[in-house]
């Protein structure tokens, strides 16, 4: 008995140190090969496709021309400016509100010290560089096909996964006869190698970055092309690979992008036939000091939806219980903001769809959220904002396009106009816009993706009357249209959000604008909160010139 436990004891002694030579042995081989993801990496290929791009458009330079003043101002030049509209010369009241002029704003960078500004501006270009090393691929190479060339070679659509091997299409040599007829192949992170090998053809360099290929018969130089080979050997998270492929006075590139397969991110919503909402849609607010309304906008939702769940991030400094089926309450820290309140929210949804209501919005039998969901399941697009109506009567839709114009070392400008790009075919109340209201529909993973910047805090109502001075007209313009726009989300959600604006989905506004005496304690003190916080604007403007790397700003 005890020899046979002593026996088993040497036993597994043993068994774990081979175990733990395998696994050394594993990770000294893992370790031979390295990629560098880092920074700066020169590319030989680069410098190649730089040098022929130069050649190109050096030829023909004793060729004289005229530009044409009215195309030429529309291209970018490396520089833009944020321009208000002039002021007319008779300044009327409530001008801005009747007419809105297009206002600009090109000091975000004052919301750094004077003297801090060239560090911040240093600091700000080595991320912007570090953004560009981590979104730019060799894929995106401009490439220039060049004219009569005897090389047949694919331009697009060629890709490999991570360290795996394809057999590259399309591959070709077509010129007279000719004594020897040859081809090179050049990779910078992968290898090529032969299939197949064809009688006559001599091919040098298999199973490495760089191949030859010929043969005295085109023919059959043409029938081993077609069995080439190209294996990954060097992973980057984000790449391609540059491949120069070229004969005697030729020379073509090509790209094989390198990356895995997207995984997608599917939602069983369990429904068949009909849209059932409450398994399909989560309706999603933050609330604070306005438990009133928030009662309100639940009670408006239940008359129409009663088994849909609602999410409320709830940053009061005394929360109060709000209670009910299909209710998930979030108590945040006191006054974490607007931003805050609304990731959070988002971030808990679980269906394919979140609806972002303000929570002073009423719920009316025109509020049909499958008219939403029909447009999002029918189209490609991720988001669909619908229409606020106010008790005055009238009903804002506030879409907006947004145009990024290229500025050099200073920042970017961005330009926000009232507008939209295209009505949507089949859904003629709907348009293509790049910015809507604040009560939308969108695909829950496209949202969580964009976020809502919680450093961003209470200036979510941002709505250009934060530059009208006058109080009167503040008043005013919030009385006739308060349901305004997140500029900054939308910002950041350029290229990544796409946005549809429907205006027969109609939410109702509590009426918002009351006479000052009229207010009750909660809306004083909300009113308070909302409105005084002058520090959020320099945040904002702090966020604008180094997080998006904007210079300035101009709106309509
Ligand atoms: C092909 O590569 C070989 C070996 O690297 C080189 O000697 C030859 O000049 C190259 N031919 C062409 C057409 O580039
Ligand atoms: C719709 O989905 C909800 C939640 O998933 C469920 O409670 C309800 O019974 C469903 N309604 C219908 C008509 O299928």
């Amino acid at each position: 008995m005890m020899r046979c436990l002593i026996q088993k004891k040497t036993f597994l002694v043993i068994l774990s140190a081979l175990l733990l030579f395998a696994l050394l042995r594993y990770w000294t081989l893992r370790a031979t090969t390295t990629v560098d993801v880092g920074p700066g990496q020169s590319n030989k290929a680069q410098k190649v496709l730089k040098e022929r791009l130069q050649n190109v458009q050096n030829s023909y330079d004793n060729i004289p021309y005229v530009l044409k003043e009215s195309v030429a101002g529309r291209l970018a030049l490396n520089g833009c400016v944020c321009e208000a509209d002039k002021k007319p010369a008779i300044d009327l009241p409530f001008a801005q509100v009747l007419f809105p002029r297009v206002w600009a704003q090109d000091d975000f960078h004052t919301a750094f010290q004077e003297a801090k500004l060239a560090q911040v501006k240093s600091r700000r270009q080595q991320e912007y560089n570090s953004f560009q090393q981590r979104y730019q691929t060799p894929a995106d190479l401009l490439v220039i096909a060049e004219a009569n060339s005897p090389l047949q070679y694919p331009t697009q659509g060629v890709v490999v996964r991570p360290l795996k091997t394809i057999v590259i299409p399309g591959l070709g040599l077509k010129e007279k006869h000719r004594q020897l007829h040859t081809v090179n192949l050049t990779a910078t992170v992968g290898t090529f190698d032969v299939l197949a090998t064809v009688d006559g053809v001599s091919v040098r360099g298999q199973g490495v970055m760089h191949m030859t290929l010929s043969s005295s018969l085109l023919s059959t130089l043409n029938r081993q092309l077609q069995f080439v080979t190209y294996t990954n050997t060097l992973f980057h998270p984000k790449t391609a690979d540059t491949v120069q492929f070229e004969t005697d006075g030729h020379q073509s590139v090509f790209t094989i992008k390198v990356g895995h397969a997207v995984i997608p991110k599917l939602y069983h919503s369990g429904y068949t036939g009909e849209y059932n909402i409450s398994s399909l849609v989560t309706i999603a607010t933050k609330t604070f000091l306005r438990y009133d309304k928030l009662q309100d906008l639940i009670d408006s939702i239940r008359e129409f939806y009663p088994t849909i769940a609602i999410v409320i991030a709830d940053d009061n400094e005394h929360p109060q219980p709000v209670i009910g089926p299909h209710i998930e309450h979030y108590i945040m820290p006191f006054g974490k903001g607007w931003f805050a309140g609304r990731n959070l929210a988002v971030s808990q949804v679980t269906t394919k769809y979140v609806l972002w209501v303000d929570d002073d919005f009423l719920f009316t039998s025109n509020t049909r959220l499958e008219n939403m969901v029909e447009v999002l399941e029918k189209t490609t697009l991720d988001m669909v904002g619908g229409a606020v109506r106010e008790a005055t009567g009238y009903t804002a839709t506030f879409r907006h396009t947004i145009s990024v114009e290229e500025g050099g070392e200073e920042g970017d400008c961005i330009h926000i106009r009232n507008g939209y790009h295209h009505v949507i075919q089949g859904f003629p109340n709907c348009v293509l816009a790049d910015a809507v209201i604040n009560f939308f529909m969108g695909r829950t993973d496209k949202m969580q993706q964009v976020g809502f910047d919680p450093r961003l805090n209470r200036v979510a109502h941002l709505a250009p009357s934060m530059w009208i001075s006058s109080l009167v007209l503040l008043t005013l313009r919030k009385w006739l249209f308060s349901g305004p726009i997140l500029p900054e989300f939308f910002i950041d959600g350029l290229g990544i959000l796409h946005i549809a604006s429907c205006d027969d989905i109609i939410i109702n506004h509590a009426s918002k604008i009351k006479l000052p005496w009229g207010k009750s304690d909660s809306e004083k003190a909300y009113a308070k909160f909302r409105y005084s916080s002058s520090d959020a604007g320099q945040i904002r403007n702090a966020l604008f010139y180094f997080k998006n790397r904007l210079k300035c700003m101009s709106s309509n």
